[in-house]
């Protein structure tokens, strides 16, 4: 069978985060494939060498203005015609101990991560409904089934993220409109260079979990690889939860986890942070 491209089921696509990682590996997938990509950057300087491309326009976003994003995102939504995938992909950690950083810290992350990407997938979904057709993809993460030590707002975020994708899967049902939970384990991009470090991350035990998670990102997988899983589960017209990382990350962890009690997984989760 000729294969298909993914322009055929997908014409146009809203990406955040467009600028660098994940985001930057989705939408070059996506402009080979031959779908017209609206990406978006807190600085437009970073998608400087997207801007050249005939099928690319930029958008400047930024998840700390909240409630703004929701124009942003229709008057990109207007320029497109509508879209036909919307790509959740933005985001940033925080590293800081649960209880040593300020609570604003927290609340911070978890108005950008969560409530604010919410209401882009909203406004997304509200767009594609009407229309009858259309994929959601919210960038979630493996810390939901294996919350990081120092990174409760983050956990947190992505928890609710995937709930929020669980509870769309039941409301759409019937209807041509997905949604994808991604849940990515880890990838080589800048995401440990821009995380947040906050006050409780200086431990000595913070120090090694740190060590460890910049170990785990620098061996990891390219994003080549995320986006080449994304346009499988595009191209498969898939929704629901569709993991992407090292074969141990993404199928056998989850697989022994889901088998384990959780005292088990727990035990080895200390032990690769170096917590016992
Ligand atoms: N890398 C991993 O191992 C991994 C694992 C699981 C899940 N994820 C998730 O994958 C997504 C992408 O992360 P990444 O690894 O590709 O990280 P990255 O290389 O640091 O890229 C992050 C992207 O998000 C944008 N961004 C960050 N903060 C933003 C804000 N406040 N407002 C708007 N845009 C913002 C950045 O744009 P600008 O800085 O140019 O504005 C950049 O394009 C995130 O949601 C992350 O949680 C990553």
């Amino acid at each position: 069978m000729p294969a298909v491209p993914l322009s055929s089921l997908h014409a146009t696509a809203f990406v955040t985060g467009a600028s660098a990682g994940l985001g930057r590996a989705f939408t070059d997938m996506l402009l080979a494939e031959g779908v017209r990509v609206w990406g978006t950057a807190r600085d437009p300087a970073r998608l400087a060498s997207l801007a050249a491309h005939p099928n690319f326009t930029a958008v400047v976003l930024d998840l700390r203005d909240g409630p703004a994003v929701e124009q942003v995102f229709a008057d990109a939504s207007v320029s497109a015609g509508g879209f036909d995938l919307v790509i959740n992909n933005a985001g940033y950690g925080v590293f800081a101990g649960a209880l040593e950083a300020d609570a604003d810290v927290w609340h911070g992350q978890l108005e950008d991560m969560l409530q604010t990407t919410l209401r882009l997938g909203r406004a997304a979904l509200c767009g594609m409904r009407p229309r009858g057709r259309g994929c959601l993809v919210n960038v979630s993460s493996l810390a939901v089934e294996f919350p990081l030590p120092y990174m409760s707002g983050y956990n947190v975020a992505k928890a609710g993220l995937s709930a929020w994708s669980e509870s769309l899967a039941y409301e759409l049902a019937g209807t041509d409109v997905r949604v994808i939970d991604l849940r990515p384990g880890d990838f080589q991009t800048g995401f440990n260079r821009s995380a947040a470090r906050g006050s409780g991350g200086d431990a000595p035990a913070a120090a090694r979990v740190w060590a460890r998670l910049g170990r785990n990102l620098d061996e990891a997988p390219l994003p080549a690889h995320a986006a080449a899983d994304l346009r499988r589960a595009l191209l498969a017209r898939r929704g629901g939860i569709v993991r992407t990382g090292s074969f141990f990350q993404a199928r056998l962890a989850p697989l022994l986890s889901r088998l384990a009690p959780w005292s088990w997984r727990h035990a080895v989760q200390k032990k690769f942070f170096h917590l016992s």
